[in-house]
């Protein structure tokens, strides 16, 4: 057998060497493992006769405490040196002011619908929704645009499949063609008076600079017994003057028809597009929204009564508000999903947009 106190000697002195917990861990192996040096003269104790194997056996009982309780204040030692070293390392200056994370922006369609909502939610409109796969009533035949409307070309509808070849036209779902359905399912809902607006997506068959198949609108729906055309007019204007941060934002009605409104107006925002930029003011005009009294027809097929009743209503694009408001020449852009587009074009995370905050940053 080993002397005791060479061994002894040996291992404590191996365990003080251990440079990090992997050798530690080494050495109690080697000393206390299976096949250890303790153990194996542990082993050894069975060939020796009694009084020498309690002497012996006593002996390597108390090296086998002494080298455990060295290891486990070696691994104390060296956790809380590596715990040590990791808190002054990883060391948090408190005091230093929050340095902004960039998780993400918001896209300038989100936000221009969001300010749009800020301007007309606080002339006291409430927010109204529909479904996006309408049906022909609401989306045509109810808003005063008959089967055979030449109207209805105009709006390069997608239709969606019909469950039965017989449907005809009418008989089919389509893709909604604009947010006005919304007005219709409004008014169906309960009585007047009505003052709603409708964002939402919107869908037709066509793709250019400055049109997407899939693109945005705002419907506008005021109506109650002595609402007026000065009404409508006074409205607009105050909401694009508010919106865009302009009292003297270059604006202008011009005389137009739809089948759901009699009279009918767009409204022009005066703009330039020299050098590939796109810029309020300007000898250019965009047209952002179509707008008029509600004609007494949609009235009546909703149950209201054009006698008692009457209002305007109006129908915005968002991508066009964007495109003026934010100098994005060319629509399609929106729909890219370029990264490098939406950090320049895009919007802080948590920059709401309010009237009495800014509407921007
Ligand atoms: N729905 C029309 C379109 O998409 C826009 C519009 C025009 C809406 C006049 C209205 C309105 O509510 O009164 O072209």
């Amino acid at each position: 057998m080993e002397s005791v106190d060479k061994l002894r000697e040996e291992l404590l002195a191996a365990v003080e060497a251990a440079a990090d917990l992997d050798a530690l861990e080494q050495v109690r192996v080697a000393a206390l493992g299976k096949k250890g040096r303790i153990t194996d003269q542990m082993k050894g104790l069975g060939g020796l006769d009694p009084d020498r194997r309690r002497e012996a056996g006593q002996a390597l009982n108390a090296l086998k405490d002494a080298v455990a309780e060295a290891l486990d204040a070696r691994k104390a030692a060296m956790e809380g040196a590596a715990l040590d070293a990791r808190l002054a390392e990883e060391r948090i200056d408190v005091t230093l002011p929050a340095r902004p994370e960039e998780t993400g922006r918001i896209h300038p369609i989100s936000q221009v619908i969001d300010e749009i909502v800020a301007v007309l939610g606080d002339m006291g409109f409430a927010i109204a929704e529909g479904p996006d796969v309408e049906d022909d009533w609401h989306n045509f035949t109810a808003l005063n645009i008959p089967p055979d409307h030449p109207a209805r070309q105009e709006h390069d509808t997608f239709y969606l499949p019909s469950a039965d070849e017989n449907d005809g036209e009418q008989g089919r779902m389509v893709l909604r063609t604009h947010t006005s359905p919304v007005q219709i399912r409004t008014m169906q809902a309960g009585p007047p008076p009505y003052r709603v607006i409708v964002p939402g997506r919107t869908y037709r068959c066509d793709y250019d600079a400055t049109h997407s198949p899939m693109f945005h609108q705002v419907e506008g729906l005021l109506v109650d017994e002595k609402t007026h055309m000065g009404h409508l007019k006074g409205c607009l204007i105050d909401f694009c003057r508010a919106f865009f941060g302009m009292d003297d934002l270059p604006v202008r009605f011009r005389p137009s028809y739809f089948p759901f409104t009699e009279p009918s107006a767009e409204v022009d925002i005066g703009c330039t597009r020299a050098g590939g930029e796109l810029k309020i003011g300007g000898g250019d005009w965009l047209e952002v929204l179509g707008a008029g009294m509600v004609n007494p027809n949609v009235l009546r097929n909703c149950g209201v009564d054009p006698d008692k009743y009457q209002g305007f209503a109006f129908g915005m694009g968002v991508e066009r508000m964007a495109m003026l408001k934010y100098g994005v020449p060319d629509l399609r852009t929106f729909y890219e999903s370029d990264l490098r587009w939406l950090r320049h074009y895009g919007f802080a995370a948590l920059d709401v947009p309010t009237l009495t905050g800014g509407l921007n940053r």
